[in-house]
């Protein structure tokens, strides 16, 4: 069984896209793997965000990844900042990680120009902080995103040096984490792309049932076919794409041969859909609501989170500071 450690930036909330194809990737991952997922609140400091929101943004991951199926009894759930031997691990790794190669990871490129005017070595060193995050752990796999793959690079660099500089081989060099089949990709109601969370094309868990059929109904389509086997356009195949996930075999089928013919009525076609997505997501939204009302239990979750992440993390601090010879004198 391998180690797989996944961060969670605490922003946002969940949307069908992220629901169905990422977060069930993990609730089944769980169940074959020795799971650690944690909500990276440290990170997100890199842009000061006011500390109400910053601590409302945390308890409603947390809420909605559990709502979602990870579950707590199996995987290690915690916060970052709940895990004080992660910021010393990020300072001895920091000791070997050089100015210029910091500088030219592109997330800090593209965030310095972006915010030119809050260029903070928290920025600079978010590696060095992320590579802390799964070395902590030893992980051998980490789910990441394009975007996140030179951060994993770099972790692997500050691994493989570490051992290089004390002669041990101690820091395992983590890998991508592929999921098996290919994962599914929720279209925006939106006519293009993907379903995002700043798109505002997005049907989200917390989502009501009366919003999401507001919003299915307001999804872009054109004037329709006009005549038979005419090419679908990008925004009639995205509904298309979603219904094929959320509804029965037979509703698609009913309905393409509908477009098909010609005779398709795409209001008829996004009531269906609204009801089908609904049904998917009332369990979880019912379960959010549940688990957001009951503070205890967010409690036990994160403190046996705590518990559990610091258990493994005090393993790996402790080897640390004897390869690098940090030695108690009491
Ligand atoms: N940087 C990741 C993101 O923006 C979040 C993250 C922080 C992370 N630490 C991590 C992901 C460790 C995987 C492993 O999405």
């Amino acid at each position: 069984m391998d180690t797989v450690l996944s961060g969670i930036r605490p922003t946002g909330n969940l949307h069908l896209g992220n629901y169905l194809g990422a977060v069930q990737n993990f609730v089944t991952m769980q169940y074959n793997e020795k799971c650690f997922f944690f909500i990276a609140d440290y990170h997100s400091l890199t842009t000061h965000p006011n500390p109400k929101d910053l601590h409302k943004n945390v308890r409603q991951v947390l809420v909605e990844y559990l709502a979602a199926g990870l579950d707590p009894e199996v995987s290690t759930i915690y916060i970052q900042s709940d895990l004080p031997e992660l910021c010393e691990l990020y300072l001895l790794l920091n000791m070997s990680a050089y100015l210029g190669e910091l500088e030219r990871t592109s997330s800090f490129k593209e965030k310095a120009r972006k915010h030119s005017e809050n260029i903070n070595a928290g920025l600079l060193t978010y590696p060095v902080l992320m590579a802390a995050d799964i070395l902590i752990h030893n992980a051998d796999k980490v789910p990441v995103g394009k975007d996140q793959e030179q951060h994993l690079e770099m972790t692997r660099k500050f691994a493989r040096r570490f051992n290089n500089i004390y002669g041990v081989e101690y820091f395992k060099e983590p890998v991508a984490y592929n999921f098996g089949k290919e994962l599914i990709k929720i279209p925006g109601l939106d006519g293009s792309g993907k379903m995002g969370k700043s798109e505002g094309n997005g049907i989200f868990l917390i989502d009501d049932e009366a919003t999401i059929r507001k919003k299915v109904m307001k999804a872009v389509t054109d004037s329709g076919p006009t005549e038979p086997d005419s090419e679908m356009p990008e925004s009639i195949k995205n509904l298309f794409t979603i219904m094929e996930i959320v509804s029965s075999p037979d509703t698609v089928t009913y309905f393409k041969e509908k477009y098909t013919t010609c005779e398709i009525r795409y209001g008829d076609l996004k009531k269906q859909l609204a009801e089908d997505i609904i049904k998917v997501i009332k369990p979880v939204h019912e379960r959010i609501k549940e688990i957001d009302s009951d503070d205890d239990y967010l409690k036990r979750v994160a403190s046996q989170g705590a518990e559990k992440a610091h258990e493994s993390g005090i393993k790996t601090i402790n080897n640390v500071r004897e390869i690098i010879g940090i030695k108690k004198f009491y």
